[in-house]
């Protein structure tokens, strides 16, 4: 181990990010676990249990109903797709039963109808659901994923000490690398760091992942989403500058559709999502999934602001008596002012409507010549307005308002913008909510 460790720091030392060129802006597709879990009853539940007949049902689905379209690439394999015993070579094998046809047919599958394959791997003795882990025999396992010409890999953290992944995760990715194959990298390390009451080396997550879970997993609740929010919020001092185009913090899934998110609910976690410049990886059931659901997972507007490619994560500028503003720098740029995707959050449970109302220049919006501010959900364009103009919004409970407000003048300067310029918006300005009493 210590041999490889050595070999790998030689090898990828004194690199600054991970230099594979993918995920330039937040991978977009669909991943099986929070609906479909470890469901591995392919007696008693064929249609929904980890099985290839799964993985392409929704790669027909997502080209079919519109989801590619809109730039969902990735159909990724989570847990419970592995045989639970290495071959006798110690190559990694996926269920016989489950995936007759093996992966490499299963990923010409989704390369066939134009889509990209993802998989799951767990950086310790066994995954998360005690299938195989990666310890002992990353190299195979990496050979094994490039031969199926796998393009997105997740690695876990369970049955690991995440003492030893700031070794153990460069070192996956080393063997990824030395593979030849372009693969992104999903890695789980600072967030079993952290429950394990380790400070997580940022510097050297963002040198060798792609994206990384920092916080829980989601579940099918508005409570899960609501501690996920609070989450970004409270933390994203420490969060917000890690996130640049090759390298994104990863909240979680889209549980949009299923059964815990009310239809407000869901259209927050899809603004808030772009808002966060989050990887949007829907789980969800395409088959019996509502119109409404699908039409907000597909929100072009929305997702060109997840996929802005300046890659600054957006954060929280305003929390007050349930109300939240969150505000992300977007394209177009002049000179030093930003465009801004805004979103008004209502946390209150009073049951009406509540209004916001603030000027542009209360957000941060001072650039002279004004915005142009569009509604992303409903169909208001307010037209242009200046700095000083105040806009009024009235955000459902539970539910959010999402603007954009782009800049009048377009210039060349996109590609020199850097994260780092970013300063955050004022802390405390005037909003007045008309409903608090
Ligand atoms: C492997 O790493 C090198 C150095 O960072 C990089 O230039 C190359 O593109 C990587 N290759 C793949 C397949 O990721
Ligand atoms: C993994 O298994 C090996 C061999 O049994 C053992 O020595 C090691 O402590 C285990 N690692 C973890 C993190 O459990
Ligand atoms: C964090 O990682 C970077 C890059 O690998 C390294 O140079 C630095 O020493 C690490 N910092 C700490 C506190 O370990």
């Amino acid at each position: 181990m210590f041999i490889i460790w050595c070999l790998v720091m030689s090898i990828i030392g004194g690199t600054f990010t991970l230099d594979n060129g993918l995920a330039r802006t937040p991978p977009m597709g669909w991943l099986a676990w929070e609906r479909f879990r470890c469901n591995t009853d392919c007696k008693n539940d064929p249609d929904n249990c980890i099985s290839d007949q799964l993985f392409r049902t929704m790669t027909d689905l997502v080209v079919d109903e519109g989801y590619a379209d809109v730039g969902y690439e990735y159909v990724n394999i989570d847990d419970c797709w592995m045989e639970k015993d290495r071959a006798p070579n110690g190559d990694i094998l996926p269920d016989r039963q489950r995936f007759p046809y093996g992966l490499k047919s299963l990923s010409d599958y989704i390369h066939s109808k134009g889509l990209k394959f993802g998989i799951y791997g767990d950086y310790g003795n066994y995954t998360c659901a005690g299938y195989p882990g990666v310890l002992g025999y990353m190299g195979n396992d990496a050979a094994s994923f490039a031969a199926w010409d796998v393009d997105y890999v997740k690695l876990d953290g369970c049955y690991a000490n995440p003492h030893e992944m700031d070794q153990g995760y460069p070192e996956f990715g080393f063997h990824l690398n030395r593979t030849g194959r372009q693969m992104i990298y999903s890695c789980s390390w600072p967030v079993y760091q952290i429950y394990a009451g380790i400070k997580p080396n940022f510097t050297a997550i963002i040198h060798h992942c792609n994206l990384w879970r920092n916080y829980d997993d989601i579940q099918d609740s508005w409570s899960s989403l609501e501690s996920i929010i609070d989450y970004y919020g409270n933390n994203q001092d420490n969060i917000v500058p890690n996130a640049g185009p090759g390298h994104w913090n990863d909240p979680d899934m889209l549980i949009i559709g299923n059964f815990g998110l009310s239809y407000e609910q869901s259209k927050t976690q899809m603004a808030l999502w772009a808002i966060l410049a989050a990887p949007l990886l829907m789980s969800v059931d395409l088959r019996t999934i509502r119109p409404e659901y699908k039409a907000i997972l597909q929100n072009r507007k929305i997702i060109a602001v997840d996929q802005d490619p300046l890659g600054i994560q957006g954060r929280r500028i305003y929390k007050h008596k349930g109300i939240e503003i969150w505000a992300r720098p977007i394209t177009p740029i002049y000179q030093s002012y930003y465009s801004y995707a805004i979103a008004f959050l209502n946390r209150r449970t009073d049951g009406t409507p509540s209004d916001v109302s603030v000027t542009l220049k209360e957000l941060g919006l001072q650039y002279p010549g004004g915005y142009r501010v569009e509604d992303l959900y409903e169909d208001v364009d307010y037209g242009v307005l200046s700095p000083e103009t105040k806009i009024k919004v009235k955000v459902n409970p539970s539910g959010i308002v999402i603007l954009r407000c782009d800049i009048q003048r377009v210039n060349s300067f996109v590609s020199r913008a850097r994260y780092t310029e970013f300063s955050p918006l004022h802390e405390v300005f005037n909003v007045r909510q008309n409903s608090f009493k």
